[in-house]
């Protein structure tokens, strides 16, 4: 294992508060803006601080399945299994290739729910009944699909916090409002506690001037709830998942791996003060 795994690094150690799982759904109605490779490497940087994490892919494409190295073989049993009652956590966590990291993987079964749940009683609460109670993790990860419907809600209504990957481009804010209302929404009908974690600005081109300006703007707009942390546009973060791996163990001194430990850095913090 790469050096990351050091018993203590210097920006994540002093976190070793008692265990309380934390559920956090990573989500964006848009596809294509960070979500799944934030899922995997937050996940990551979360472990390699010793946390355990457990990443639930909610989207049929299975990409954080794949970026994580879940095999074909390994996807029977999975996020739709989890929700329709028919497996536990315990029955359909796969250990991946880095210490104290688990995915529910996705299955094929997947592309089918978002209408087989319409007419599934409790339809809302299908993940939180089958997850909330979990204890085994200090962090659940949901990665969802790319769409406000029933399995984002179903991750909304699961999560004690959501986090909100945004990419730096000219309709970032556009998108963010719809979010925003639909949080609101599950918060009034659903769950009332649910906190925005944060939103963390996405693929920011250091070269385009329109990066900045959408960084700026969406920071006026949301002020605090805005990580410090901004994840750079890196061929290597691209490049990870057709190796399996997550950037960090690809290339554990490029860019984006900096940032993603970084923003686990800030995580840990913001936890802590929503914890206090
Ligand atoms: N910081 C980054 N730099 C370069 N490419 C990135 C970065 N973050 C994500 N990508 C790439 O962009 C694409 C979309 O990212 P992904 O995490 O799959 O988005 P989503 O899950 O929101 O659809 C993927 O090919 C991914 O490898
Ligand atoms: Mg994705």
């Amino acid at each position: 294992m790469t050096e990351i795994f050091a018993p203590s690094h210097s920006l994540l150690s002093g976190t070793d508060e008692a265990r309380r799982t934390r559920i956090i759904a990573i989500a964006n109605q848009k596809g294509g803006v960070g979500k799944t490779t934030t899922a995997i490497n937050l996940g990551t940087a979360l472990a390699a601080v010793k946390k355990k994490v457990l990443v639930i892919d909610l989207d049929a494409q299975g990409n954080a399945s794949t970026g994580l190295a879940i095999g074909r073989a390994q996807r029977t049993t999975g996020s739709y299994q989890l929700m329709f009652g028919e497996a536990t956590i315990a029955g359909s966590a796969v250990p991946t290739q880095i210490p104290g990291l688990s995915v529910v993987p996705s299955t094929v079964h997947l592309s089918g729910a978002e209408i087989e749940l319409v007419d599934t009683e409790r339809r809302e609460f299908r993940l939180r009944d089958a997850i909330r109670d979990v204890t085994d993790y200090d962090y659940v990860l949901i990665d969802c699909p790319p769409a406000l419907g029933l399995l984002t809600l179903n991750a909304l209504v699961a999560a004690h916090a959501v986090l909100v990957p945004l990419q730096c481009e000219f309709y970032a804010l556009e998108g963010l409002s719809h979010l925003m209302t639909t949080i609101e929404r599950v918060r009034r009908a659903f769950n009332p506690a649910l906190e925005i974690q944060g939103v963390v600005l996405t693929m920011f081109d250091r070269r385009n001037n329109l990066s900045d300006m959408v960084a700026d703007d969406v920071r006026s707009h949301l002020g605090r709830r805005v990580y410090d942390t901004v994840i750079p546009r890196n061929v290597r973060v691209s490049e990870a998942p057709s190796h399996g791996k997550p950037v960090l163990l690809y290339d554990m001194n490029c860019a984006g791996s900096q940032a993603y430990i970084h923003l686990a850095s800030e995580v840990l913090r913001r936890e802590k003060r929503l914890a206090a």
